[in-house]
């Protein structure tokens, strides 16, 4: 998989002890905190903590995810942590590491994350900004981001927010594409800098989509315009047909909606966000023409099936859409990330905050945090499969964003 990275030549050194002792992963929630308006973040077991701001208090009960070492805050004490386990789903292709074993990468990029608004995005940008230089956010918020302007403003909150933790951090930034983006919007985000694409959302398919597409037909001036100008359309791929499965989305968005859409604006670059099937990991890396179809791929996609969803009960932190898909799938987008065609798969943790309450709910809504560990996640991932090796590949978003020229 790319790992983007910036021009500067940063280094990360990833811990493994942790993930090679324990040969698990824990994805965690984020609770946004009333009185200090800022994230809490526990991991699924709710007697384990792994928020550094929780860092002293809970010492001796971290969870047991990868630590990002020198650094940063969340360094991991040398202790043997508590179990708390999301899932356990594959078993580790090494096992003599010791604390002295560190993965050392070029500083990546995170091409799909959410930061959300208000005083959230004081919590949560740091996390990321802590691991990356770079971001590209997503546009869905109430309302949407949907034009340049807006996204110039949102644009400078982020980078505030991130200042203190890493004042290089740069967020890039996709506005929300809907049946009214018209020609002129497009132009001026190509003329903004900072705008590197749309995001299509098709109405009704996940967090805040309302505003979405309904047709992709309405917007093909929109799409043409952005092939014009050299900006990308970035895909969440799901069906939202009542009729079909919750499974099948995503398989069913490629053959009726996106195969179409690259035949009929040939020059239109696009990427597939968070993929979770082998029909998509397929798809991309048999695309027949280079720099055109791209997609991004999140921890937990690589790291769980959809068993996680029901482990031991209903786990509510590890629900996102697309949702966690078979066995099979898992293993084929992970085997697309460290394949022959890795240069098409990029980070894009799709980290996705919510209040606790309203993920611990009866109607629970999707979306997974990953921002405070997203590496240390991917880095399991990998070693899974002893392909560590691939976790640094690329210079850039590819020929298919080309992003690093514009640092
Ligand atoms: C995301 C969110 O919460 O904004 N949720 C999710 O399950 N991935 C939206 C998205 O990327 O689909
Ligand atoms: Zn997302």
């Amino acid at each position: 998989m790319r790992t983007t990275t910036t021009t500067t030549t940063t280094e990360h050194r990833i811990t493994m002890l942790l993930l090679l002792r324990t040969k698990t992963a824990s994805m965690s929630r984020a609770v946004f905190g009333a009185r200090h308006n800022r994230t809490e973040l526990e991991t699924s077991s709710s007697s384990c903590y792994n928020d550094h701001h929780h860092h002293r208090r809970h010492r001796h009960q971290e969870d047991n995810t990868l630590r990002t070492t020198a650094r940063y805050p969340l360094r991991q004490n040398g202790r043997r942590r508590r179990r708390c386990v999301a899932s356990k789903i594959y078993s580790s292709s090494s096992s003599s590491s010791s604390m002295d074993d560190f993965l050392t990468i070029t500083k990546p990029d995170d091409w799909h994350l959410h930061v959300r608004d208000g005083s959230k995005i004081t919590s949560v940008v740091p996390h990321t900004a802590r691991q990356f230089d770079r971001a590209l956010i997503m546009p869905n918020l109430t309302p949407p981001v949907r034009t340049a302007e807006e996204a110039g403003t949102y644009r400078k909150l982020i980078t505030e927010a991130a200042k203190e933790t890493n004042a290089r951090f740069e967020p890039h930034m996709t506005l929300y594409l809907t049946d009214e983006t018209s020609e002129a919007i497009v132009e001026d985000a190509a003329k903004s800098g900072y705008v590197r694409g749309f995001k299509l959302y098709p109405a009704g398919a996940t967090t805040n989509s309302s505003f979405g597409v309904t047709d992709v037909k309405r917007v093909m001036p929109a799409l043409r315009k952005m092939a014009e100008l050299g900006l990308i359309l970035q895909v969440h791929g799901e069906v939202t047909h009542q009729t079909v499965d919750i499974f099948d989305c995503e398989a069913r968005y490629i053959d009726e909606v996106l195969k179409p859409l690259l035949d009929e604006v040939k020059d239109l670059r696009v990427v597939m966000e968070h993929i979770t099937t082998k029909n998509a990991a397929d798809f991309v890396s048999t695309f027949p023409e280079d720099g055109r179809l791209a997609a991004t791929i999140t921890p937990q996609h690589v790291l769980l099936n959809r068993n996680a969803l029901f482990k031991g009960g209903m786990r509510p932190h590890v629900f996102c859409l697309p949702i966690l898909k078979r066995e099979e799938h898992r293993e084929a987008v992970l085997n697309a990330a460290v394949g022959t065609k890795s240069e098409r798969f990029f980070l894009g943790t799709d980290s996705a905050p919510h209040p606790k309450g309203a993920k611990e709910s009866a109607c629970g809504c999707a979306g997974v945090f990953s921002a405070h560990a997203a590496l240390n996640f991917y880095a399991m991932a990998f070693d899974s499969v002893g392909k560590l090796d691939k976790l640094e590949a690329g210079k850039n978003y590819g020929e298919m964003v080309d992003m690093t020229e514009k640092i």
